[in-house]
């Protein structure tokens, strides 16, 4: 399958609301991504997600900006035209067609030859992994079962780009579990150029090659996974890719690879992530696997014990101090001497706290 690039450059959407008053859904929002590449867009409800999507399909025509798929500018190509396929929620399947007609509809819509377009349908469920389900009614199929269907509709046509809303939003959370890393292989697989949306940090970051972190229709960050997780820019992608806490800190030496710093008056070493500025102000981003808990006077951050949770091989701690409550993820076993009520003192173990960029601060 041929791949494309995708290309947004300052695209913004400004909507018309009730009292004529604007909405300012997508603000200057650019990315590209390569072909072959899986890029998640990330955000709350709202943020513009879907939005920019529907520009990319053409459902919606920017009211700013440029968008090119591959080498050709798309802007104001309408959908037809754009070679894209799209997987929404609701699986949109046709009720009163079997499963194999479903999925042959884009092929003859083409006109394509009758046994061409039988063997490219039967080639295409057997990679969703529903084999022999040709002459069955969707009816007859779970959710996940007509995801695949819809899936399959949409790769048949042989789609330079595959854009997906949201689409494992209906399904249980055993069955989306299971579609996120069956899309995944059937993306690999096929190496299908992929844009998907989601507010649900565990399906991006199980998806993608890269994600774009997006809040009230502006960019927050772009990264892989594991960048956004680990070394978020600001205090809203650190919040929203998993539980954090912040405390204050002030920056007390630069090094060339190191930064001293400290909370009240106590020390600490960090390796030096990002570029630090002497100009800005930053807080202390403190998952809760880079804590522990000691004994009162033996960390860095006094406290009280409010609950602690049991997981199995994990205990989640939620200690109350004077920077609100701080949850502390230890491994079983480890801290068990800190009952509820019991006054401990949170550490923070160096090398996995992170500065973050405090961006009220410095605005
Ligand atoms: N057709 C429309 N008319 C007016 N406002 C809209 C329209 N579509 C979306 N919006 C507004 O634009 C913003 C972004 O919406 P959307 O892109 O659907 O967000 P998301 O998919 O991230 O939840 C929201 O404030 C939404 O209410
Ligand atoms: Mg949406």
């Amino acid at each position: 399958m041929k791949s494309v690039s995708v290309t947004l450059k300052n695209i913004s959407k400004v909507f018309k609301g009730f009292e004529g008053q604007d909405i300012r859904a997508v603000d200057d929002v650019s990315f590209s991504v390569k072909p072959g590449e899986f890029v998640t867009l990330l955000g709350p409800s709202g943020c513009g997600k879907t939005t920019t999507l529907r520009m990319i399909a053409g459902f919606e025509t920017p009211t700013k900006g440029k968008i090119m798929i591959g080498e050709g500018d798309v802007t104001f190509t309408p959908p037809w035209k754009r070679d894209i396929a799209m997987v929404f929620q609701s699986y949109g399947l046709f009720p009163h067609m079997s499963v194999g007609n479903n999925v042959a509809y884009g092929l003859k819509m083409r006109k394509m030859d009758r046994e061409k377009i039988k063997k490219q349908v039967s080639e295409i469920l057997e990679l969703v992994g529903l084999k022999g389900f040709e002459h069955r009614p969707p009816s007859s199929l779970s959710g996940g079962q007509q995801q695949r269907v819809a899936l399959a509709r949409a790769l048949v046509v042989e789609p330079s780009v595959l854009l997906f809303d949201e689409p494992l939003s209906n399904l249980d959370v055993l069955l989306r579990e299971q579609m996120r890393v069956e899309i995944r292989r059937i993306q690999k697989q096929v190496g299908i150029t992929a844009l998907y949306v989601t507010h649900d940090r565990t399906e991006a970051m199980t998806l993608s090659d890269r994600i774009i972190v997006m809040n009230s229709g502006k960019i927050m960050q772009i990264g892989t996974p594991n960048e956004v997780y680990e070394k978020p820019e600001s205090k809203f992608v650190a919040s929203f890719m998993g539980k954090i806490a912040f405390f204050p800190v002030e920056i007390k030496a630069i090094m060339e690879d190191r930064v001293k710093v400290a909370i009240k008056g106590k020390e600490l070493v960090l390796n030096k992530e990002i570029e630090i500025s002497e100009n800005l102000k930053y807080v202390l981003g403190c998952r809760p696997e880079g804590l522990y808990l000691e004994a009162p006077g033996k960390g860095h951050i006094e406290g009280k014990v409010l609950t602690n949770v049991y997981l199995g091989n994990y205990v989640e701690s939620y200690v109350k101090t004077e920077f609100g409550e701080v949850m502390v993820k230890t491994e079983a076993g480890v801290s068990d001497g800190f009952e509820e009520g019991a006054a401990v003192s949170v550490a923070i173990k160096e090398e996995r706290a992170k500065l973050i960029p405090d961006t009220q601060a410095n605005s």
